[in-house]
């Protein structure tokens, strides 16, 4: 369940009337529910309940100070990819042993602030990296604690764009390599094997392949320690899916999950990691956009939105599925169908890709009309780009019946006065 619903006639996020928002800050704005993001949490913590588990939040899904801090005051972790990652966990007040740092190209430097730091565990993708980590860590004069991740060769069967534990996948260490590795570690004076890290992919609807993949996870940590690894943790990644679209995808609940992961665990005495993204924050946001134009070609009826595929690429990048609903409830509820337009989804942006959704049935709606683009609190604002040079959009964070802007919109001056003139280009 989210805290988007209507109330009298209209949609609200919270006790916060969706118009509001839309008449102080502006459309497309991105608005969060902090009640929403806590719901989630908790649910995803209390289907670990019995487990020794800490859940590292995948700050890439939504990185906002304001969203972080909510997760970090329910205790959550976070799951980090880069030196601005690790720095907006830190900034947010999670506190550092609660921090994991995966990744496939962590750069000196990112190593050197993660190690100042000092965090959980990095997780190693390649025996390069390990190599370099090491000597880091010995300029240092620190031991690194590291986790494998490693490559299960399992099928997600999930979008190929966002698969990462198949053999073909540039993610982690190939299975045959391994044991190789985790000797090379115990060779490397400054760093220390604590764990293995696996994560298979995201929007998985389906529990199959990570049991497949865990499993797999779970003999090789058996594996490891009769070899003599001091094997403390298992990081379980991230990956769980949404129902975006909840007549298609009935993604398998964090109950069903947990008891799944409990029961392949077994009495293997281990403590776990788990980094949800899409998950705590996905259903927790929404893009709200007004409607600029209706078109109508020879037989088709295009929405033409203010928001636009540099605010959401998920549409475009991955033909993601995003329900769309107006502000105004419509009318037709119920059985009655009779009212209901067929109608294409579009941003202003200059592709064909920039389209919400396609031949979508809707009830009708008027230029001016305020519509919600759900779904969107993952991979949403993350991702946004200035393509078009459309500024970024602010995002707004609610709770209860109060609203605050969590990051302003950007003006079309802060985005041009990036660019710099070369002095030869001067006018004279
Ligand atoms: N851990 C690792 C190592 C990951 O690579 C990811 C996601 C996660 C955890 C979190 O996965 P989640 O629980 O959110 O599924 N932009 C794409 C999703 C990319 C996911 C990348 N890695 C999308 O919009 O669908």
């Amino acid at each position: 369940m989210d805290h988007f619903q209507y109330r009298d006639g209209n949609l609200f996020a919270e006790d916060v009337d969706l118009r509001e928002i839309a008449k102080e800050v502006g459309t497309p704005v991105y608005v969060y529910s902090s009640a929403t993001l806590k719901r989630h949490f908790r649910v995803f913590q209390e289907a670990f309940d019995g487990l020794d588990a800490l859940i590292c939040f995948a700050v890439k899904a939504n990185s906002n100070q304001a969203v972080l801090k909510t997760l970090a005051q329910e205790g959550s972790g976070a799951d980090v990819v880069s030196g601005g990652e690790l720095k907006r966990a830190l900034l947010a007040g999670i506190p550092a042993q609660k921090i994991v740092f995966s990744g496939v190209g962590k750069t000196p430097d990112e190593m050197r602030d993660a190690l100042k730091a000092n965090i959980k565990q990095f997780n190693v993708e390649s025996e390069a990296e390990l190599e370099v980590l090491n000597a880091v860590a010995e300029g240092m004069g620190m031991i690194a604690p590291v986790s494998v991740r490693v490559n299960p060769d399992v099928d997600a069967k999930t979008h190929a764009k966002i698969s990462t534990g198949k053999a073909e996948n540039k993610f982690g260490i190939p299975w045959v390599r391994v044991s190789r590795v985790y000797e090379r570690i115990a060779e490397l004076s400054h760093l220390k094997a604590v764990g293995v890290d696996v994560h298979i992919g995201s929007q998985l609807t389906d529990l199959g392949p990570f049991e497949a993949a865990f499993k797999k996870v779970v003999d090789l940590v058996k594996n490891l320690r009769v070899q003599g690894h001091d094997i403390q943790h298992i990081d379980l990644g991230g990956g769980l899916g949404i129902p975006y679209d909840p007549e298609e995808e009935t993604p398998p609940s964090p109950g069903a999950y947990g008891a799944m992961i409990g029961k392949v665990l077994g009495d293997l005495d281990c403590s776990i990691i788990l980094e949800p993204g899409r998950l705590i924050a996905g259903n927790a946001g929404i893009l709200l956009t007004s409607m600029l134009y209706e078109k109508e070609s020879e037989n088709k009826v295009f929405y033409i939105l203010d928001a636009a595929m540099n605010d959401l690429s998920r549409p475009a990048m991955y033909d993601a599925y995003h329900d769309i609903i107006p502000v105004k409830e419509p009318s037709n509820v119920g059985s009655d169908q009779s009212n209901l337009v067929s109608a294409d989804f579009v941003g202003p942006v200059c592709e064909t890709g920039d389209t919400f959704a396609k031949s979508r049935t809707t009830s009708p709606m008027m230029a001016g009309d305020l519509a919600v683009i759900k779904s969107a609190g993952a991979y949403g604002a993350v991702m946004a780009s200035t393509y078009n040079s459309r500024a970024l959009i602010p995002e707004v964070l609610v709770s209860e019946d109060k609203f605050s802007v969590i990051r302003k919109r950007q003006s079309i001056e802060d985005l041009i006065n990036l660019d710099q003139v070369p002095d030869w280009l001067a006018e004279e």
